[in-house]
């Protein structure tokens, strides 16, 4: 056994020299129960999680793509041209939610490709959670997908995550591209930051691909402007399933059956500011209470829901947001707080559709966005949004398709991988202001709502979408 076997997080020392090939077909037949053994381990799964999740793998793989991707090709078919889209396809998350919208789109809407299309987990860790709350058809098209038989130098790879997990990966996941670059076609990295630069560690592995796909103008800007070669850096935008996220399909959720109630009287609830968010400085949530609470009393019968889940934290979010309201500089109005509920069970995706159903506004002062999914939801969904004006939502944010929210100043990214770079401060005068104004002007707020339906449908359809990324994948084949 070599070192990279014995050890599942060690990685290779000198990989391009390695004979890394063979190497992964041993890797990914005999010592993949292992690893799913320490990985499983290590993070503490349940037994019956860690069977599951075996499982699944071991039924997507045996079948498959690497059999057939590394192995001379028997039975292959026309189109021989592949691409080979490797995501965190079973772990959920933000790269997983995108990817999966990609390749739904792809699905769905290229008929006459002259191109296969393959997919292979990778970038993060599977959770069996995730998997098993996708529908049937989505299990069974990455059942089929796993299995499609490529040649690897007729195969675009596109490697959709961190630049982190980029070959030679800086933790433990299925390297992407699975060998050496130039054995393909092409490789392409996709991926997108919420600050305002690239750090030199991911520049460099920008510039090993062929190509980086950036889902904005934002990005193509930071990426060059860090040092990202200007000709690799393609503007990919990010579909939206603008049939799912329809409002007239749908009935309002009744979120007081599964919020909490944190702040307020409860009572009566005129209009409902919704924020969806995983609960990380990033994303502002001090801000949004701070304007909220300043802003509005018991007296205006507002309610503000916050929809959110832990990063890095536990989910004792009640005591944090009373925490927090302790804290702070700002008085009880006389007649008492204006409501907050905070929501953080679990809501399958076939219901959340139905938690914008259920709002009058979507509110995110965050102070970076990599695309803004929530946003773009909310606006399918023909709810008037107000987000900061900076970073990747610039993409599709508006005065006549939403209310963007002005930036105050930069400030500097205090922890975490990006700490020195700088992000935005929204302002919490401006937002104050903004959510009084929807409040006060619900015609208006309406017909806002319904233009960013019509931008979401006009500017990131599925089958819009589709097209830019099949035409690029054109471009390159046709070379
Ligand atoms: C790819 O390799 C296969 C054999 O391994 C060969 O038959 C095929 O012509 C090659 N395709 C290209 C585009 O070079
Ligand atoms: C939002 O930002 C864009 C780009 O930075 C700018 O052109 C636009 O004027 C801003 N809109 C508002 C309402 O601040």
């Amino acid at each position: 056994m070599n070192s990279a076997e014995s050890n599942p997080r060690h990685v290779p020392p000198n990989p391009t020299t390695q004979p890394f090939l063979s190497k992964f077909k041993k890797f990914t037949f005999q010592t993949l129960p292992l690893l799913i053994l320490f990985t499983a381990i290590a993070l503490g799964f349940t037994k019956s999680n860690y069977y599951k999740l075996h499982y699944l793998k071991y039924s997507l793989k045996s079948q498959t793509l690497f059999h057939s991707l590394f192995s001379p090709p028997k039975h292959v078919s026309t189109p021989s041209h592949c691409v080979l889209w490797m995501a965190p396809f079973l772990s959920g998350g933000g790269y997983s939610s995108e990817s999966w919208s990609y390749i739904l789109s792809l699905h769905s809407h290229i008929k006459m490709r002259s191109f296969k299309l393959a997919i292979e987990h990778h970038g993060d860790l599977e959770s069996w959670d995730f998997w098993d709350g996708l529908p049937q058809d989505m299990k069974s098209l990455a059942t089929e997908l796993y299995q499609t038989k490529c040649n690897m130098n007729e195969t675009i790879v596109i490697c959709h995550s961190e630049p982190g997990a980029w070959y030679p990966p800086l933790f433990q996941t299925v390297p992407c591209p699975p060998s050496l670059y130039h054995d393909f076609k092409s490789v392409i990295g996709r991926t997108m930051f919420e600050t305002d630069r690239v750090n030199d560690e991911h520049v460099e592995r920008c510039n090993r691909m062929d190509y980086v796909w950036v889902p904005t103008e934002f990005h193509k800007s930071t990426f060059i402007e860090s040092g990202v070669i200007p000709s690799k850096v393609v503007k990919i935008v990010q579909p939206i399933d603008v049939k799912f996220f329809d409002p007239v399909k749908y009935e309002p959720l009744d979120l007081d059956s599964t919020a909490e109630w944190i702040l307020g009287s409860g009572e009566s609830k005129g209009f409902v500011f919704l924020s969806i968010f995983k609960w990380e400085y990033r994303k502002g949530w001090d801000v949004l209470l701070k304007s909220y609470l300043k802003e509005f009393s018991k007296d205006d019968s507002v309610a503000l829901y916050l929809l959110t889940n832990p990063y890095h934290t536990d989910s004792d979010f009640g005591n944090k947001i009373l925490d927090f309201v302790e804290n702070s500089d700002f008085e009880e109005p006389d007649c008492g707080w204006a409501s907050v509920y905070v929501i953080d069970t679990h809501i399958a995706q076939s219901d959340l559709p139905r938690v914008y159903r259920a709002a009058d506004a979507f509110v995110l002062p965050s102070r970076g966005e990599g695309w803004g999914r929530p946003l773009v939801e909310a606006m399918s969904m023909s709810l008037p949004v107000i987000a900061t004006n900076w970073s990747g939502p610039t993409e599709f944010l508006t005065e006549d398709n939403s209310y963007p929210l002005p930036v105050d100043r930069m400030s500097e990214v205090m922890e975490g991988p990006f700490e020195g770079h700088l992000w935005a401060e929204p302002s919490e005068h401006k937002l104050q202001f903004l959510m009084r104004q929807v409040v006060d002007n619900p015609a208006e707020a309406k017909a806002i709502g319904r233009k960013a339906r019509e931008d979401m449908i006009r500017q990131f359809s599925p089958e819009i979408v589709a097209e830019i990324v099949a035409d690029h994948i054109q471009n390159i084949l046709g070379r």
